[in-house]
């Protein structure tokens, strides 16, 4: 059976959690691919809103196996709180499973996620300051720790002494930051070393050996194409690959074993954090999207920035990403405006072009070029069914649809598990496990 890849296609925040919620009954496994806790994935259900940060979204679903995939960076204490956060709520856990070859979020990456981030005065690139980068560094520069060093008590303190004091290094002579003390940053591991233990598996084994029985897997990204370390908006951009291609490598998916890439838009934009967003609206209608679409960080609480749609960057994470579906979220938050505008071209220094430029200074000067739409002006949130869509929503999918080049299955119509309005057969878009 194939695999699914859900993903951001915009600059993160777009309702991945939501989307993986819906589509996770249907799974047998599902996976998470890259990140770590710089993500914030809402959930709400009637039993209330749940914010997954490391734990994948299908959790909720009792038959549906999570894994926390290779790719990804786990800070340890903050997976046994988020853990125990859901066994309070009666939630299951014990169908996790946490990939040994995942790196681990050390105490010292926040800290130095904090200082680099200081020390760009006003260059900040606004991360989440969870330690992402830092730690995602260190893997790359081969000298990371990974959560398969838990299993083993005597490497793990051989070795989180050691790199607790190269680190510290860093810390007191470049930073003059006070140094960490090796004991107590072994002491808080091996404690959440104790509760983690159990699901420290070999998550591709799992993962393949689900997949040659099989059963179908869904991979949830964390972040989002333009928050990409390479096709994004470099250096503004996030560790890791939210991508198509790195949510295989990050699950332990082959890319032939994928059928489906859902890129979950906004119907607007928003961006956490700094860096170009050609689109972004500092007036009246920027601020109206904010206060309807509750635009503050799930991590961070951080008030987003918000403003139309960016086709350009839109048709750039489809095409990069090979879409062959689009989940279009929010929509209901456009439900006020007299009209809706979507960014087809950049106009650069009198130049315009319709392809995303790689020099962030470039793009930052990008103005948006528009074409309208008039609003539909009712509310949406109650829309269960096409036929609920007014004429002016329909207007806008397919126009989004041409832009985006490719189809919009389903939109979003309110944060709740029943408002994601199908806009094909809902059993075509589950389509996934026909078996169960
Ligand atoms: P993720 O990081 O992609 O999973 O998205 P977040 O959870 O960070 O942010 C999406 C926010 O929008 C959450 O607060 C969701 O509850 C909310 N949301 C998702 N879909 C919709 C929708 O269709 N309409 C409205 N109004 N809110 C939505
Ligand atoms: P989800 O999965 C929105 C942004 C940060 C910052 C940049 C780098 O919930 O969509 P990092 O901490 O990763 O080094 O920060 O990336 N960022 C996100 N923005 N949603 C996210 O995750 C994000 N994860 C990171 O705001 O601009
Ligand atoms: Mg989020």
């Amino acid at each position: 059976m194939p695999a699914t890849i859900i993903m951001g296609g915009q600059w993160g925040d777009e309702g991945k959690g939501k989307l993986t919620d819906a589509l996770a009954g249907r799974a047998d496994l599902m996976i998470r691919a890259n990140g770590g806790s710089n993500a914030g994935h809402t959930v709400t259900t009637s039993a209330g809103v749940f914010k997954f940060h490391l734990v994948p979204s299908g959790i909720l679903n009792p038959d549906c196996v999570c894994v926390i995939g290779a790719g990804v960076v786990v800070d340890a204490p903050s997976l046994v709180g988020e853990l125990n956060g859901l066994l309070v709520r009666g939630i299951s856990i014990d169908r996790l499973v946490l990939s040994d070859r995942a790196h681990l979020v050390l105490p010292y990456h926040p800290i130095i996620d904090t200082l680099e981030e200081v020390a760009r005065e006003e260059d900040q690139i606004g991360t989440t300051r969870r330690g992402n980068g830092p730690a995602y560094a260190d893997k790359v520069s081969r000298r990371g720790i990974r959560v398969g060093d838990l299993r083993r008590p005597e490497t793990l303190r051989k070795v989180v002494g050691g790199a607790v004091a190269e680190h510290n290094e860093i810390l007191t002579r470049f930073y003059g930051a006070p140094a960490l003390d090796p004991a107590s940053v072994i002491d808080e591991l091996e404690q959440a070393a104790q509760f983690l233990r159990p699901f420290i598996q070999s998550s591709e084994t799992v993962a393949q050996d689900a997949m040659a029985e099989g059963k179908y897997a869904l991979i949830e990204c964390a972040q989002a194409a333009m928050l990409d370390i390479d096709y994004g908006t470099y250096p503004y951009v996030t560790s890791s690959s939210p991508t198509a291609a790195g949510a295989c490598q990050g699950a332990g998916i082959a890319p032939t074993q994928v059928d489906r890439v859902i890129a979950v838009f906004k119907a607007y934009t928003s961006r956490v954090g700094g860096g170009p967003m050609p689109t972004e609206l500092i007036d009246a209608t920027g601020d109206l999207i904010g206060e309807r679409g509750r635009e503050y960080g799930r991590s961070t609480g951080r008030p987003r920035r918000t403003g139309w749609f960016d086709g350009v960057a839109a048709r750039q994470a489809a095409r990069l990403n090979g879409v062959t579906e689009v989940n279009l979220s929010v929509l209901d938050v456009l439900d006020v405006m007299e009209e809706i505008k979507i960014c087809t071209a950049y106009d650069i220094d009198g130049e315009l072009t319709t392809a995303v430029p790689s020099a962030v200074d470039e793009y930052a000067r990008a103005q948006p070029v528009y074409e309208s739409i008039r609003g539909w002006k009712a509310d949406l949130t109650g829309a269960r069914s096409i036929s609920d869509l007014p004429d002016g929503a329909r207007e806008y999918i397919s126009t989004l649809e041409r832009v985006i080049g490719a189809p919009i299955t389903m939109v979003g119509v309110g944060p709740g598990r029943e408002q994601l309005v199908p806009l094909t057969d809902w059993a075509a878009i589950q389509h996934i496990a026909p078996t169960r």
